[in-house]
């Protein structure tokens, strides 16, 4: 069994895969400012305008503790060659195929980069433990509100049972979760898998709602509302989600009673909105920063295969544990969201 809570040492730099990402820009610009040498990965794939992705990188750019390396996750070779050049002390895996929809169209690539790429993580850190090399003193990776399917008991528990997902990309976040468990058992890597609810905040993805409404606003084009707006999403600013990962590098899981260090909390607002809300919400962000009224012209549809009717994370471990829950209100973060989105498009 790997000791790895004394493995880490604070020249080792942080991989955090998928930087180029949503998330993973966020997180290594904030780890960044304190000075922390981030390796960044990332396929820069074209899911959505790969412009926004060089945007985000060029931002990380301009600190010299950062190095970008592009490679496939989903290619055991260019993983290896990854952990060859850059040793990281702690792993943070946040690249991966995100999106419920598109998994529904394109399965393959879920399988690709989020099973078989996240199979090849857990390899590397295996590998790191060989004599020689730098051990792998925690393993991070993101997981997702998704795996709670359509679960009608709230607010949502790390302890609930989640063995019924509705989307390919929630069964393949929950394989991760278990996969992890596995990896922490056999080979004593502490893994903390991080249920993502929702995220939102500047620089975020074109195809979630926040981005794709705003879009469509300001061209004056018709949004489309789901189950007639009737859904309520814990919706939590990409600021809180990097203060709650940055709480946990440093602190593996401690083992639990089979002696496994391995665990999944909740990250997400605890604070649900409903989706009308939520668009009168942005509606008002927007016009304030842009100083007009929008007509916004509104088509209300059924409920979309593989959405969910709500999510709402249950935090107490994360209190317990870190001290920690998000705080951005849902105003605060999407004014923020509003005055990135004018500023990143003029
Ligand atoms: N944003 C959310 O609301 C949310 C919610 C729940 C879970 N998550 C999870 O959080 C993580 C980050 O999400 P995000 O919103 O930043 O998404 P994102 O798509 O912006 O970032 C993921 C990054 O991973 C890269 N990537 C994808 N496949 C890859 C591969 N095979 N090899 C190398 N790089 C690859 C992409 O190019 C992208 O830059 C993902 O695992 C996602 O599933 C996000």
């Amino acid at each position: 069994m790997i000791n790895s809570a004394d493995a880490h040492s604070a020249a080792e730099p942080i991989l955090i895969t998928g930087a180029a990402g949503f998330i993973g820009f966020h997180l290594s610009q904030y780890l960044l400012r304190q000075g922390v040498r981030v390796v960044g990965f990332d396929n820069l794939n074209d899911y959505y305008d790969v412009r926004l992705k060089h945007a985000r990188l060029e931002k990380l750019y301009e600190y010299e503790n950062f190095i970008f390396i592009k490679g496939d996750l989903a290619d055991d070779e260019d993983v290896g060659a990854l952990f060859a050049e850059c040793s990281p002390g702690i792993v943070v895996n946040l690249a991966a195929q995100a999106g419920v929809r598109y998994s529904i169209t394109n399965p393959k690539a879920y399988i690709d980069s989020n099973i078989v790429g996240f199979f090849n993580i857990l390899e590397a850190c295996r590998h790191s433990f060989d004599p020689g090399k730098t051990p792998v003193a925690h393993l991070l990776y993101a997981s997702s509100s998704s795996v709670y399917g359509n679960q009608r008991k709230t607010p949502f528990s790390t302890e609930d049972d989640v063995s019924k997902p509705i989307s390919l990309y929630a069964a393949t976040k929950k394989s991760n979760e278990l996969m992890a468990h596995a990896y922490s058992h056999l080979y004593g890597i502490p893994t903390t898998g991080l249920r993502f609810f929702t995220v939102y905040g500047p620089y975020g993805r074109p195809d979630m709602a926040c981005y794709s409404f705003t879009e469509k606003i300001l061209a004056g084009d018709t949004i489309k509302i789901f189950n007639n707006g009737d859904m309520y999403r814990d919706f939590t600013y990409v600021d809180d989600i990097v203060r709650g990962i940055s709480n946990m590098l440093y602190v593996p899981p401690i083992p639990d009673q089979s002696g496994v260090r391995s665990k999944v909390y909740n990250i997400g607002n605890n604070k649900p909105v409903k989706l009308t809300r939520f668009i009168e919400q942005l509606e008002l962000s927007l016009e304030e920063v842009y100083n007009r009224a929008f007509n916004v012209k509104k088509e209300y549809l059924p409920m979309q295969a593989g959405d969910v009717y709500q999510t709402y994370a249950d935090v107490d471990d994360l209190i317990a544990d870190f001290n920690f829950k998000p705080e951005t209100s849902i105003a605060d973060g999407l004014l923020s969201f509003a005055k990135w989105y004018k500023d990143y498009h003029i």
